[in-house]
């Protein structure tokens, strides 16, 4: 019905309901850009009352870009008239689009898109936000695999452009351009690619972070002279310590061992023994308030 002159679709129209299942730290920010964006957003999470949280949250996120003159009061009642806290997955039935970001585990996914494609049409396109797993093994058991895609955002979901459009061995071309087109009528920067670990930047940025940590483990320099150095000769806005401060420890070391484990342990990916340690430690980073650096309430800037 939505066909368009020479069969391929056009963006998901901003009057269909966009789903987001899993409505932590990346389900909020992708269900912020689709509701600014116009869309009906339905959201479901399997943790009892985290939708309901998550709508009040964002709810407070409009609020504070109304204070700051980014959204005027009216569009703003609009959007959170448009929000809506699903109790189960049938109510997401209506869905033109679902975006899934729960848990980085294959067989919760599979699981979560099995049950999905129990209730939604069958022309609607199913996404995953992962950012370390196969799309192709996700979308594997499917029916109907070809509506099955990858859009990898990045966090913060509202401010970072960047989308990767994740094309897996079933899907269909018209689906990816599809999904292409819909992010870019968000307001993202959509690049496509086909399914390889890692996939764009989590791939390029691996040498990044694990060159830094060799020349950290041999003890060439200190995390914050190695960040200093590439902040200023490199060009980078933060070096790879406080980068993965940022991200997480664990987040980051895990990308980095399904990269390398889907590569077949390629030595070139091996993750960092330094690293484990500060994982082991529960050294996480910003979120734990200590990882490379120290993030103690009132510090001016993180200590080494
Ligand atoms: P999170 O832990 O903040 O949120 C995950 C949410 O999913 C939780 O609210 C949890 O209750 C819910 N959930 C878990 N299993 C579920 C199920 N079976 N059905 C429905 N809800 C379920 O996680 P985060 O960081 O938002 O990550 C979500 C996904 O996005 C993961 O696949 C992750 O790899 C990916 N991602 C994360 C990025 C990040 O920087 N945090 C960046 C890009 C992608």
């Amino acid at each position: 019905s939505e066909a368009v002159a020479g069969g391929v679709l056009g963006p998901v129209g901003r009057d269909r309901t966009v789903a987001v299942v899993g409505t932590g730290t990346m389900g909020q920010g992708i269900a912020q850009v689709a509701l600014v964006a116009g869309h009906p957003v339905r959201l479901y999470d399997s943790a009892p009352g985290r939708a309901e949280e998550a709508v009040a949250a964002l709810t407070a996120r409009l609020d504070r870009l109304v204070e700051k003159g980014r959204l005027d009061a009216t569009a703003r009642e609009a959007a959170v008239g448009r929000l809506y806290a699903a109790q189960d997955l049938g109510e997401l039935a209506d869905a033109a689009l679902v975006v899934e970001a729960i848990v980085e585990l294959l067989p919760v996914k599979q699981q979560l898109f099995a049950d999905l494609e129990k209730v939604v049409g069958d022309d609607t396109v199913l996404a995953t936000n992962t950012s370390s797993l196969s799309v192709t093994a996700i979308a594997g058991g499917l029916r109907l695999p070809g509506r099955f895609v990858g859009l990898h955002f990045f966090n913060p979901a509202p401010l970072l452009p960047l989308v990767e459009v994740v094309s897996g061995f079933a899907t269909e071309p018209d689906v990816a351009t599809r999904a292409y087109e819909t992010v870019k009528g968000w307001g993202k920067t959509p690049v496509r690619c086909a399914d390889t670990p890692g996939f764009i930047v989590n791939r390029v940025a691996r040498p990044f972070y694990a060159e830094a940590l060799r020349v950290f483990e041999e003890g060439a320099a200190d995390p914050a002279t190695i960040d200093a150095a590439l902040r200023e000769c490199g060009g980078f806005k933060m070096g790879p310590f406080e980068l993965t401060d940022l991200i997480g420890q664990d987040v980051n070391e895990a990308v980095t061992r399904s990269v390398w484990e889907s590569f077949h342990q390629d030595p070139k990916f091996t993750p960092s023994l330094a690293q484990r340690r500060l994982v082991e430690s529960g050294r996480l980073g910003r979120k734990t308030g200590q990882g490379w650096f120290s993030y103690a309430e009132g510090a001016e800037r993180p200590e080494p």
